[in-house]
């Protein structure tokens, strides 16, 4: 499915100046993606699949079987592709590196829409609530990129306790005094290490980490890890988060955003962190309190902080989490929304998207992992504790 550069460019010409891209039919039916611009990037890389100049690699494909398809990165207010186009569109395609916000309201407008699939993992974009009322389906591609953000939180936890990135700026800067460094460099050997949530990124952080010889791994979920996998990484469970929180040097957030986890990491939570501690956050942004955070870093008790995930994105230039620095000038490790869209992700989401759309035109079942929403209500427990039976757990190695 991988696109040529020159077919990229040729199909970068066609592009109107809103980035819209349709290929239009009577028969099929329409289908808009949201995603983010690429740019010179996604000419010169056709393997950055999840830019509106690449389309999921995608384009070809559904034009071949008549459907409509809409590629557009503009999404903000009444005017923009994304709600215009949705008034008539059957599926949605967003991803969360540049998410189309699908509210109630628009939910509400868009009459023939049946499915929204999220390129990627975590569908916080979207009404869940609103989507199971208008019997929306809501599915993601689960596990497309948990290993690729488990790793950059292990990177991240060694970046901030190894006090990496002022050594860095340091070298740069033609500076060289060790002193300044070392006086806030640690080592992970020995630490308390834990992950509120413990699903498929915050089950693999933990796995990776036993290596590195920690003092204890511990995790907070309501959703206990199944025995015979906790046993295998020694990971212990704490049914408390405050006492949880204490107990640990690093913390790391791995839970969907849902109304049991916006701001779950608040002013009143962080009073409860050791002091010195680091906090590593990849899950989503609006589960820490932004300037509670930022708080904290300057004053206490935390030493650190890192993650790509921002409650407003693209983040704006006068961002706090930017520039925040600890009193000895480090412990911030905040880098855009790419943990997950690696291009070795970026393979896996745009297929796993390919796979859910042929199985909804075969009329086949999907795969139950993928269904965050299905066509009787919510098929998980990762997005707050409601009770289904039949809902899965969010631990799994697939
Ligand atoms: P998962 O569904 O496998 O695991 C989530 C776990 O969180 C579940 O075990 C669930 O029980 C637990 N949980 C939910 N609410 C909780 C609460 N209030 N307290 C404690 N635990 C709670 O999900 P997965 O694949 O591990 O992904 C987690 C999240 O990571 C996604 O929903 C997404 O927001 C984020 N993510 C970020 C990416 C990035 O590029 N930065 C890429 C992929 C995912």
């Amino acid at each position: 499915m991988l696109r040529s550069a020159t077919a990229i460019k040729s199909l970068a010409a066609r592009k109107s100046a809103t980035s819209l891209y349709s290929t239009t039919s009577s028969r099929g039916m329409k289908i808009l993606a949201i995603l983010y611009d690429g740019g010179k990037a996604a000419e010169q890389e056709p393997r950055l699949l999840g830019t509106t100049e690449n389309k999921l690699g995608l384009s070809d494909w559904l034009k071949s079987m008549g459907h409509e398809y809409v590629v557009s990165s503009d999404k903000e207010g009444p005017d923009s592709v994304f709600q215009k186009e949705i008034a008539d569109a059957e599926i949605v395609i967003t991803t969360p590196f540049h998410p189309g916000y699908l509210t109630r309201d628009i939910m509400e407008k868009a009459k023939n829409l049946k499915l929204c699939v999220t390129a990627g993992v975590g569908s916080d974009h979207i009404d869940l609530n609103a989507a199971v009322e208008n019997k929306i389906q809501v599915l993601e591609v689960t596990g497309s990129n948990v290993t690729s953000v488990a790793e950059h939180v292990v990177m991240s936890i060694l970046l901030l306790v190894r006090n990496f990135t002022p050594a860095h700026e340091m070298i740069e800067r033609g500076d060289w005094k060790v002193s300044d460094i070392a006086r806030n460099a640690f080592d992970l050997e020995g630490k308390v290490i834990g992950t509120i949530g413990a699903g498929r990124i915050g089950y693999r952080v933990l796995q990776r980490l036993v290596p590195f010889d920690p003092k204890e791994l511990l995790y907070f979920d309501y959703n206990p890890l199944p025995e015979k996998a906790a046993k295998e990484i020694k990971a212990r469970r704490v049914e408390d988060l405050k006492e949880f929180v204490s107990q640990c040097d690093v913390v790391t957030v791995n839970t969907p955003l849902h109304e049991g986890t916006m701001g779950l990491v608040n002013e009143e939570l962080l009073k409860h962190f050791k002091k010195g501690s680091w906090l590593v956050n990849t899950a989503r942004g609006a589960i820490c309190d932004k300037d509670a955070v930022a708080a904290a870093l300057k004053n206490g008790p935390l030493n650190g902080y890192a993650g790509d995930v921002w409650n407003v994105q693209p983040a704006p230039k006068d961002h706090i989490w930017r520039t925040m620095k600890n009193p000895l000038g480090g412990g911030n490790g905040m880098v855009p929304h790419y943990s997950g869209t690696t291009l070795d992700a970026q393979a896996r989401y745009a297929n796993g998207v390919r796979s859910i759309l042929e199985n909804y035109f075969g009329d086949k079942p999907q795969e139950p992992v993928n269904i965050i929403v299905g066509k009787s209500g919510y098929e998980t427990k990762a997005y707050g504790q409601r009770g289904s039976e039949k809902a899965k757990h969010g631990f799994s190695s697939s």
